[in-house]
């Protein structure tokens, strides 16, 4: 879904400008123009390929943000433009820029891939549009690559595996096989697991990388059955997760723990079926949340899109409402930014997860979950760890 390039706002600004003066003599500044148009919203999402569900979840739950607060933005209607990103990283930056430049956005949301989002964040650290990041858990973004109009509403890769390090000690499973795509996010998960899991005493036995986005595994699973481990910790989302869970039952690895961030088993639980049962995770959020919001919010997403909200419709939900509540805050003048990135900072988000603040490399600080499916449903087990906020290691905010 390539939005192709029309006339620039700026053109339309300009135009709007001459026209007012022709007719009146009157001269209106840059915020009475800019009020009365919209506000330009860019999303850099995967509409196609493995990730292509999380893309669709993450949209709709923005606009339903949007809609369900009046359709508006700081008193101003919205415009959307939409780029599929493919979770692509070699297009990652062309990408981008075809939505900063090309589509002049006033805000982007996106991406999904963290190796999408490295490409995404040196154009926006030029640029200076503001971007949230609705899913990709690149630490780097609110790391090293940390700035002033980058947010998160999501996690890093980090946040959703460290928790479970410690829960695997706790269950007695001592030896562990870890097994991700070979990319960024993988790479961090497993790494963020294994410090939490050998600080506690376990130990990991061997890690399996594969290439994004295979899902060709039944060679890997048969190297797992011989290693004969306590458990298996491993990063997947979207259709490799659903694939990975049935061909790990398929292959007659049950009785070996499966365990995961929390994208292993959100938005394909259903898919997974029989194959998912009794696997833990570690996330941000989990459908049973027993809160007047998350209700709300999972009632209001079923009835307008048919299906199931998960992890990722909750990320795309709360980037609306960060920009939402920073564009009030400035009356919907996006030109003030300092007021409004401000704003954004001091932010305080009703999420469907539970409320959160954003830390000062401006990444959510919040609580994790311990899921554990059980017929069929995640059940929440407990929070594995409360108000957990990324290291951050190497942000010096400009
Ligand atoms: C990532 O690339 O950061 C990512 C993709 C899907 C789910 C979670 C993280």
């Amino acid at each position: 879904m390539d939005i192709a390039k029309t006339v620039t706002r700026r053109t339309i600004l300009q135009a709007g400008a001459v026209a007012a003066v022709g007719v009146s003599g009157f001269v209106p500044t840059r915020f009475a123009i800019g009020n009365t148009a919209k506000v330009k919203v860019g999303f850099l999402l995967p509409y196609t390929g493995t990730y292509a569900g999380l893309g669709e979840a993450i949209t709709n739950a923005f606009k339903l943000a949007v809609e369900e607060r009046g359709g508006k933005m700081g008193g101003r209607e919205i415009q959307y433009v939409a780029v599929d990103s493919e979770a692509n990283p070699a297009k990652g930056p062309e990408n981008t820029n075809k939505l900063v430049t090309g589509e002049n956005v006033d805000f982007l949301v996106g991406p999904v891939h963290s190796g999408v989002a490295l490409g995404m964040v040196k154009v926006v650290r030029e640029s200076g549009t503001i971007t949230v990041i609705a899913n990709a858990g690149a630490g780097a973004a609110t790391g090293p690559l940390c700035a002033p109009n980058i947010f998160r509403t999501s996690f890093t890769n980090w946040q959703a595996s460290y928790p479970m390090g410690k829960v695997a000690v706790e269950r007695g499973l001592k030896n562990v096989v870890t097994m991700s795509w070979k990319y960024a996010a993988g790479e961090e998960a497993l790494a963020g697991f294994e410090a939490n899991f050998t600080k506690h005493g376990g130990k990991v036995v061997k890690q399996i990388m594969v290439p994004f986005p295979s899902d060709e595994f039944q060679a890997n699973l048969t190297e797992i059955a011989s290693l004969k481990p306590d458990g298996v910790f491993v990063f997947f989302a979207g259709a490799g997760a659903l694939k990975f869970v049935k061909d790990y039952a398929a292959a007659g690895l049950k009785s070996i723990q499966l365990m995961g961030s929390g994208f292993l088993t959100d938005g394909v639980l259903k898919g997974q079926g029989e194959a998912a049962e009794g696997v833990l995770t570690t996330l941000h959020y989990a459908d049973a949340l027993d809160t007047p919001e998350n209700k709300a919010f999972r009632a209001a997403y079923s009835k307008s899109f048919g299906k199931e909200a998960d992890v990722y419709a909750v990320q795309g939900y709360d980037a609306a409402q960060l920009l939402v509540q920073g564009m009030a805050a400035v009356k919907g003048d996006t030109g003030a930014k300092p007021a409004l990135i401000d704003a954004m900072e001091k932010a305080v988000i009703k999420s469907p997860r539970g409320t959160f603040t954003l830390s000062k490399a401006h990444n959510p600080v919040q609580d994790f979950y311990l899921r554990q499916v059980k017929g069929g449903q995640e059940i929440v087990v407990g929070v594995a760890e409360k108000a957990l906020a990324d290291p951050a290691t190497g942000c010096k905010m400009g």
